[in-house]
């Protein structure tokens, strides 16, 4: 395990309590950072802390503050949600909770939400697509609401005005499992996080296709070979045939891709492609 480098790397942020009164990890000077709002701060890191994102969370190129909801609660039992207006089943997170924690949050971060993203994390919300990762990578970090129970009192999202963003058409119990993925994809497009830039380039997405088939040692197994040209040593030739997969496999599983692939590179979606 790499051991945290912090040294030398600390913004300097004038107070009179105390470092040691103070919340949170020490803040780092231009690491990108993912504030994180959620009833359970101890699922966080998690799988971040882990692999390429762990590394680089330990050497500073990134930082995490996760901020317990909980602690804004209501009362004697520190209540976050109550029964949703109108009736029905669930309970719903309430504002006057909410509010102040993201009131918190917005401390000490630009108000241009192009250069700091607030996101709620919803079913209801825009895709998430490599191209908003590329987005928030680019901004000097983002704030993160996770949902439990059936989400958020609505004035919550107007109030902040929140971008609502969903990792897809399912339902998950709460924002955190998604808050992770979110920052996972953005994280390894901070330059220096992954050690090869060219590994991203060829990536699923960054150029609106699937990627290629990836194969390794042994040349043979189970009776299957390696493609010939991929063992040619001809440059040209297996980037011509990586090609010609990547367009294979968009066009075969989503034709959403292939079509805005093609508009752009002016071609014909239904043609044949002789791939
Ligand atoms: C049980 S869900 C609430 C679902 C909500 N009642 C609905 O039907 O749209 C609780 C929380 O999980 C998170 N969540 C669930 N599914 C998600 C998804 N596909 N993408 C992002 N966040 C999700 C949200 O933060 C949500 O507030």
């Amino acid at each position: 395990m790499d051991k945290p480098r912090s040294h030398g790397r600390l913004s300097v942020n004038l107070s009179r309590r105390p470092r040691s009164l103070m919340d949170g990890p020490p803040d780092l000077k231009n690491a990108w950072k993912a504030k994180v709002l959620t009833l359970f701060p101890e699922v966080f890191p998690g799988v971040l802390g882990s692999s390429l994102t762990g590394k680089a969370l330990n050497q500073g190129l990134w930082a995490l503050e996760t901020k317990d909801l909980r602690a804004f609660g209501l009362g004697k039992h520190r209540q976050v949600d109550d029964t949703p207006a109108g009736g029905g089943a669930g309970l719903v997170m309430r504002a006057d909770v909410l509010v102040p924690a993201l009131k918190e949050a917005r401390h000490g971060t630009p108000d241009d939400p192009a250069l700091w993203p607030r996101l709620y994390l919803s079913p209801r919300g825009q895709p998430f697509t490599q191209a908003h990762a590329e987005r928030y990578s680019k901004a000097q970090g983002i704030t993160l609401l996770c949902g439990r129970f059936e989400g958020v009192d609505e004035r919550v999202i107007a109030h902040h005005d929140l971008e609502e963003v969903s990792l897809g058409d399912f339902v998950l119990t709460g924002g955190e499992i998604a808050a992770q993925a979110l920052i996972d994809a953005t994280v390894r497009l901070i330059p220096r996080v992954l050690g090869n830039r060219a590994s991203i380039e060829d990536e699923s997405f960054s150029n609106g296709l699937l990627e290629h088939p990836h194969y390794t040692k042994p040349p043979v197994w189970q009776g299957r070979d390696i493609p010939d040209i991929l063992l040619s040593g001809h440059h040209g030739d297996i980037a011509r045939w990586r090609l010609a997969q990547a367009e294979r496999l968009t066009k075969e599983r989503r034709p959403d891709l292939w079509r805005a692939y093609c508009a752009k590179h002016g071609k014909d979606p239904d043609g044949d492609q002789e791939l």
